[in-house]
């Protein structure tokens, strides 16, 4: 046990938390899972016949993945209504068009839903689904003091999600992340309600990905998995009065553990050959598992600065979640962090092959932030920092480490060390460039 107790529930009892628990949904993973989508929508009480809506983007339809899916439902005898228009990092706006259609095609919304694509496209189903089945619009559901931060009461008809990127963990995580353009700030509705029933994880859907993408993706994927492995553990909080009151980000656990080891390992092994050969269906199915396992981990445990920091960045710049993570971990999760817990940095260094032989714990977290840069590099079609990112200059950082402050309370409270507005601003500032061209 250690340390900071800040993530405590709000109602809790004066002792230390004895237990943990996980909510998932059914997982299938595996090539051509995807053909099994009928079965798991009848294995989750969806009668024959029934109608469903198939969430994606036009490049799945262009890349055929769409039609392959929509193809087999139709063969298994439902009837399938497409949304192809998506967007990335998907605005409050755009994901009412989404229920717009839902509202205009069914009476009370259809009898299940389907999402197919990256975050933003499973996002988009999961948000749908959700408003859908519980009635409002999305800020009823959004977290205060941006939305009402209303609770979601109905679960509504089934969901499940296919992604196709290996990397955001959207088909498992309790959270649909939306911007809010006006305000230029992401939230997120956060709710056991918003999880897909199931998750169907198909490497074969993955392999049409462009390496750019494939990159970005995969340094959210690892993100995950070494936030998850570096985050408090569940039993530094205080105990929950309740069951239902323990957050959705409850801490480090034996099982999380043995999901960041195993994804550390496959995502650090295998993302330079899903980059520079796609093709490689091994190495796309092993980053495949990477992403899920490190989102087990990771967004369970909790993520933390570093996507807290993410975010205001990603909706002011409008610049990819994976490659704004990738620039930012060296400097919040890896240098920042290391002082939480300078043993456990020293292990993770190890997970990444770091040889940290005769080094002493600070040296060896030294080593294995130049080993993550190193892997960036070694991608080629990362930006060197926030400054290659975005044009983001020393003049932009007290905006963003003041919304950083305002706007990410429920990850800032999950992070291992604490964190003030003058942290947050010298990190931004050390990752403006991680290596110089
Ligand atoms: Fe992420």
């Amino acid at each position: 046990m250690s340390g900071d107790r800040s993530v405590s529930p709000d109602r809790h009892e004066l002792t230390p938390e004895t237990v943990w628990h996980i909510d998932m949904p059914e997982i299938r993973f595996g090539r051509d899972a995807a053909d099994e989508l009928a079965f798991q929508l009848r294995d989750l009480g969806v009668p024959d016949g029934a109608g469903g809506l198939l969430v994606t983007d036009e490049g799945l339809v262009s890349a055929g993945h769409a039609d392959r899916v929509a193809g087999h439902l139709d063969e298994a005898g439902f009837a399938v209504d497409v949304y192809e228009d998506c967007e990335r990092e998907p605005s409050i706006g755009a994901v009412e068009d989404c229920i717009d259609l839902v509202n205009a095609e069914t009476e009370d919304g259809y009898d299940f839903y389907v999402g197919l694509g990256g975050g933003s496209v499973l996002d988009t189903a999961k948000t749908t689904r959700a408003v859908v089945a519980n009635g409002g619009e999305p800020l009823d559901y959004v977290a205060a003091p941006t939305g009402e931060g209303e609770p979601l009461t109905e679960a509504g008809p089934p969901l499940v999600l296919l992604p196709t990127t290996a990397g955001t963990g959207s088909e498992i995580s309790p959270v649909a992340i939306l911007s809010v353009p006006d305000e230029q700030i992401k939230e997120g509705i956060s709710s056991n309600h918003v999880r897909a029933d199931a998750a169907v994880l198909d490497p074969t859907l993955t392999t049409t990905l462009p390496p750019e993408q494939t990159a970005k993706t995969a340094m959210d994927a690892l993100g995950h998995a070494i936030e998850g492995y570096t985050t408090h553990e569940y039993d530094s909080l205080l105990r929950a009065s309740d069951p239902g009151d323990r957050p959705v980000y409850g801490g480090r656990t034996p099982l999380t553990e043995m999901f960041s080891e195993k994804a550390i390992e496959l995502l650090s092994t295998n993302v330079r050959k899903a980059v520079h050969n796609g093709d490689d269906l091994e190495a796309r199915e092993n980053m495949l598992l990477g992403a899920l396992f490190g989102a087990i981990s990771g967004l369970t445990a909790g993520a933390s600065l570093c996507h807290a920091m993410a975010y205001p960045v990603g909706n002011r710049y409008h610049t990819y979640h994976g490659e704004t993570i990738a620039v930012l971990t060296p400097a919040s999760t890896i240098e920042y962090n290391a002082a939480s817990d300078p043993e456990r940095f020293a292990d993770l260094a190890e997970l990444f092959g770091v040889d940290t032989t005769g080094l002493s714990n600070a040296a060896a977290a030294a080593a294995l932030k130049d080993e993550y840069v190193q892997l960036q590099r070694d991608l080629g079609v990362l930006p060197s920092g926030l400054t290659e990112l975005a044009g983001i200059t020393a003049e932009d950082l007290d905006w963003l480490a003041a919304q950083t402050v305002d706007t990410q309370e429920r990850l800032l409270r999950c992070n291992p060390r604490p964190v003030t507005e003058a942290a947050v601003r010298d990190v931004f500032e050390a990752a403006l460039h991680n290596w110089q061209e």
